[in-house]
Formats: C-alpha cells, structure tokens, sequence
C-alpha cells in the first residue's frame, strides 16, 4: 500500500471526461515507495512524466540514476536540458493505424516491415543502451490491449518485477488498456496487483508486482 501524497495536484487530465487524475502524484508516490535507481518508461511523448523521475532523482541523488525513455516518436521536439538522467530511445510501434501512416516520416523508417517482431526489437535495443538491471517501468504508451500486452511482455522480458500502468482507471472501461487491466491481468496469476484505493483522489494507475 502506497501512503496518499501530494506533489504535483490535478493534472488537469479528466477520466471519463470529468473525474480528475492525479496519475503524476501515484507515479512520483511509486518512485519514493519503491526507490528504484534503473527505470523505464515506455511512452514519452513531451517528456512530461519523464521529469518526474528526474524530479525524484533530484531528490534522491544516486550515482546509477537513470531513465530510459521511449516513444515511437517524439512529439515535442528534443529532450529538455535539465533531465540529465534521462536517456531516450525511439522504438517499434506494436501496430499500425492511419495516424502511424500519415507521419511515418518521424518514425524509424523500417518501421512498417518491422512492428511485427517490435516486441524482440524494442527489447534488444532496450538491453543495448542499458546494460543494469532495469528496476521498475512505468507504462503510459499505445493503450490498445494488443499494445499493452506486448510492453508487460517487453518489461517480462526484461526482468521487470514493478511496473505501473496507466489508463486503468475502473470508470473508463471503454478504454481498452482499463479493460484488458480489470479482465485480464487482475484475474490473472502473474501480478499482484495495487489500485490505489486507499487514496481520496482517482489516480487512473495500478502497480503490478510480478509474482
Ligand atoms: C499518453 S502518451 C504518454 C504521456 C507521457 N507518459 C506523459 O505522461 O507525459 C502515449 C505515448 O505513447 C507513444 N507510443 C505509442 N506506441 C508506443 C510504443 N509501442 N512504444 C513506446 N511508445 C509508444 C505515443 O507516441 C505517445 O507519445
């Protein structure tokens, strides 16, 4: 159980288009219950949740800090300058849509023959630029199940005992990732899983420790 705390406030971001997520207060809650050194984080976007593990590296300085960061591609240009243990990776997309095609041109160019083996790929080129023992991921990418599904296989073959996923919140099961969360993994053997339900405000994540 993780204490209920407060660093970042609303996001801004509703769930179900009115219920406020404090998804940056429950990772940077994780990130100072679990203290992981090595992480990943597989969705970048504008590196905004990526500045919460710098935040916490900040606070809790350590020689191996250190964030992997990874995209299909990056939406808001570079990485900012201050996130100095912040390394990030372009990746495979698990599948294809017509967003993936109309901007093809800022994703890996071989990316249409290659997102059936992405699962493979992603990984080898995760364990290429880091060779430490990856401690805890952080989810928040492609929220289709197919596509969440291939990243817990990425972080299992990683060897990645804690993860948090986000989009998981029980009041958007039109969300597939929020589905695929309450039908599949939670009734599954593999996780122990963490709802947060201890907490006053909605946090749209869930903690998976790998059993
Ligand atoms: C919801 S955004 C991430 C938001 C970010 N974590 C934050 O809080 O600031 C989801 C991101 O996942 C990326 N994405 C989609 N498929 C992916 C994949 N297979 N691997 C990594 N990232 C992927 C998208 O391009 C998009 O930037």
């Amino acid at each position: 159980m993780i204490e209920e705390q407060h660093f970042y406030g609303d996001t801004g971001g509703k769930i179900a288009n009115r219920i406020p997520k404090y998804y940056k207060d429950a990772l940077r809650a994780t990130l100072e219950h679990l203290k992981p050194t090595t992480c990943l984080e597989i969705g970048t976007h504008c590196f905004g949740s990526a500045q919460i593990f710098q935040d916490y590296f900040n606070d809790n300085p350590k020689p191996e800090n250190c964030l992997i960061t990874c995209d299909i591609f990056l939406w808001g240009g570079t990485k900012p300058e201050e996130q100095k243990n912040v390394e990030y990776l372009q990746v495979y997309p698990h599948f294809h849509d017509k967003y993936m095609f109309e901007h093809s041109t800022k994703m890996l160019p071989d990316w249409q023959e290659k997102f059936v083996d992405s699962v493979k790929i992603n990984t080898r080129m995760i364990k290429t630029i880091c060779k430490n023992q990856i401690d805890f991921a952080f989810i928040d990418a492609d929220h289709r199940a197919i596509c969440l599904s291939q990243d817990l296989e990425i972080c299992k073959l990683l060897n990645i005992k804690n993860i948090l996923l986000e989009d998981v919140s029980k009041y958007e099961l039109v969300h597939e990732s929020s589905q695929y969360y309450h039908e599949v993994i939670k009734r599954s053997e593999v996780y122990k899983c963490y709802d947060f339900d201890n907490w006053s405000v909605e946090t749209n994540c869930a903690l998976l420790e790998r059993i």
